[in-house]
């Protein structure tokens, strides 16, 4: 074993590209030669890999690779033919799913039936709550983020997208064009179309997502692939959806575990990033999993130095800590979001993983800007957004939206959910099983390490996207609690989390009235 392990990395490095330190331990701690005896031992637990792509549903059902927007990447190349085992059934039509996200705004309308995230809330919520202003998709184009009009629903103008929800215009105005197939929520909105024809969705090198509300005291905003929401919008042609991605930035709980206590109260909306796992864009669970279960602060990358300098401060020694990075049940990533109070999210997917921002613009009333409509991203204002914005915000200064668990009051916050870069991966997935999840994600990382992750290369069809997005520069010396606390440091007394507590009041802390920031430096 380890001959062949030796012969590799030579023959590796006679190519100019070897596998980094933890690649090279994923492969000793599990007992294989060399990365092509993990493709073997991939295929004997599935089908064999890679998965045979289906051109002909591809073009009916999936988004364009080909950009529209100068500088967005080409996807051609970023097809996914190992992992989740979706991609084996239904006709092809889910192998070769490429990076192409968009938004999905869950309600509890009462349309039809009753989901059963809406089930058993009070009448004033599913009359009252969500009011948008706007939804918009932005995609980065090295530079700056570029509004998607097929993807935005507002009120569409040279200068970008509008909507106030008071006046009638915007989303409420826009949605029966986005209307998508509910069913858990009772009613879902998104945008979706035919294949090649519809909209193409956020992909690499970078996106952003915004949605404005007067009120997200309960729903969800989140994202699936393109290809996912145009399959369930054309009403499963397949009999699948290729569900093999999701990301939930902001979502109500009341559905989770029916009948249950909510981990938080009703108004608490949670972040998470692993509902579900495609083997091409690895999610790192918990701070301690992230970091193989060791005594050391190694990822995310981003934060070493910081965990350097001050290493007793919240997420930097995981080996003692339990920080849900990924979010859920157990994780402290939620939004408390007060009754008609106004808030404006913005969801940024780069290569350093999901960045959650929320600002409260009425927060910034008075003296300069008396219209408390601002937030800290230029461009960006409570009933409208411009149609080219800059890579990135202020940074987030308020050291009470610097962590977790992100009171109602807090006038701009930020969550990250961090990626895995290769390395990463390789030692993520070191503590566990090989699997089509874990054992795929380890092989794209080595693949990329090796520089044969490409049309024609060996180990074509694995993928790390992580990879192939841009760093946005969003990190601004932030410290880790922006990944997650531990549980025991969240709000205390939950006041508004069974059925019979529920109101439309809810509100976990006494403190509802904005004070001057408490900088972060
Ligand atoms: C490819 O997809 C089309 C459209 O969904 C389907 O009719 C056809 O049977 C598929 N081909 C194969 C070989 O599965
Ligand atoms: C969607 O549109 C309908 C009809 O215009 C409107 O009654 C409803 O309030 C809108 N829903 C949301 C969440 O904006
Ligand atoms: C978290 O809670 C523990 C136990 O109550 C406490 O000692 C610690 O200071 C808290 N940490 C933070 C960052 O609030």
């Amino acid at each position: 074993m380890h001959r062949a392990l030796k012969s590799w990395t030579l023959w590796a490095l006679g190519v100019a590209a070897h596998l980094e330190e933890e690649c090279q331990r994923y492969l000793r701690v599990k007992g294989f030669a060399d990365p092509i005896d993990l493709a073997n031992a991939l295929s004997l637990l599935d089908s064999p890999v890679p998965c045979a792509e289906n051109k002909t549903a591809q073009i009916l059902y999936a988004p364009n690779p080909e950009p529209s927007i100068p500088g967005a990447t080409d996807t051609t190349s970023l097809s996914c033919r190992y992992g989740n085992p979706q991609m084996w059934q239904h006709c092809g039509v889910c192998c070769g799913l490429r990076p192409h996200f968009n938004w999905v705004i869950a309600t509890c309308e009462e349309t039809q039936g009753t989901g059963q995230f809406c089930s058993g809330l009070p009448r004033c919520l599913i009359d009252g709550s969500p009011k948008i202003n706007y939804v918009a998709a932005y995609q980065f184009d090295g530079e700056h983020f570029v509004l998607m009009d097929e993807s935005t629903a507002g009120e569409l103008d040279t200068e970008g997208v509008a909507g106030n929800y008071w006046q009638g215009t915007g989303f409420s105005a826009q949605n029966q064009s986005f209307r998508w197939r509910g069913g858990d929520w009772t009613t879902k909105y998104a945008p979706w179309g035919e294949g090649q024809q519809g909209p193409r969705g956020v992909t690499p090198p970078a996106g952003l997502w915004i949605l404005s509300a007067e009120n997200f005291y309960y729903g969800a905003f989140y994202m699936l692939s393109q290809l996912n929401l145009n399959l369930e919008g054309q009403g499963l042609p397949t009999g699948t959806n290729c569900w093999m991605w999701e990301l939930d930035p902001v979502e109500g709980t009341a559905g989770w575990e029916p009948g249950k206590p909510l981990p938080g109260n009703l108004n608490m909306a949670y972040s998470t990033e692993n509902a579900q796992a495609s083997g091409c864009m690895p999610i790192s669970y918990t701070s301690r999993q992230a970091n193989g279960m060791r005594s050391e602060f190694k990822f995310p990358e981003a934060f070493r130095s910081s965990c350097a300098s001050k290493p007793d401060q919240p997420g930097c020694r995981p080996w003692r800590e339990t920080i849900h990075w990924g979010g859920g049940r157990e994780g402290t990533q939620r939004f408390e979001n007060l009754w008609d109070e106004p808030y404006v999210f913005a969801v940024v997917v780069d290569a350093q993983g999901y960045w959650i921002y929320r600002w409260r613009p009425t927060a910034y009333a008075g003296a300069p800007d008396p219209s408390g409509v601002k937030t800290g991203w230029t461009g960006v204002e409570r009933f409208k957004a411009l149609r080219k914005l800059p890579a990135r915000p202020s940074p987030v200064r308020d050291v009470r939206g610097l962590r977790t668990d992100v009171p109602g009051h807090v006038a701009e916050a930020v969550v990250l959910q961090p990626s895995l870069s290769t390395e990463a991966t390789c030692l993520r997935s070191s503590v566990e099983e090989v699997t089509w999840q874990w054992g795929t994600d380890a092989l794209a990382a080595m693949a990329q390490q090796l520089g044969e992750a490409g049309p024609g290369s060996r180990f074509e069809g694995t993928q790390n996207w992580w990879s192939s997005f841009t760093d946005t520069l969003q990190y601004a010396n932030y410290p880790a609690s922006i990944m997650g606390l531990e549980a025991r440091n969240m709000t205390e007394a939950l006041n508004c989390n069974t059925g019979k507590t529920f109101t439309c009041s809810c509100a976990a802390s006494e403190e509802q009235t904005f004070s001057a920031p408490d900088v972060y430096v």
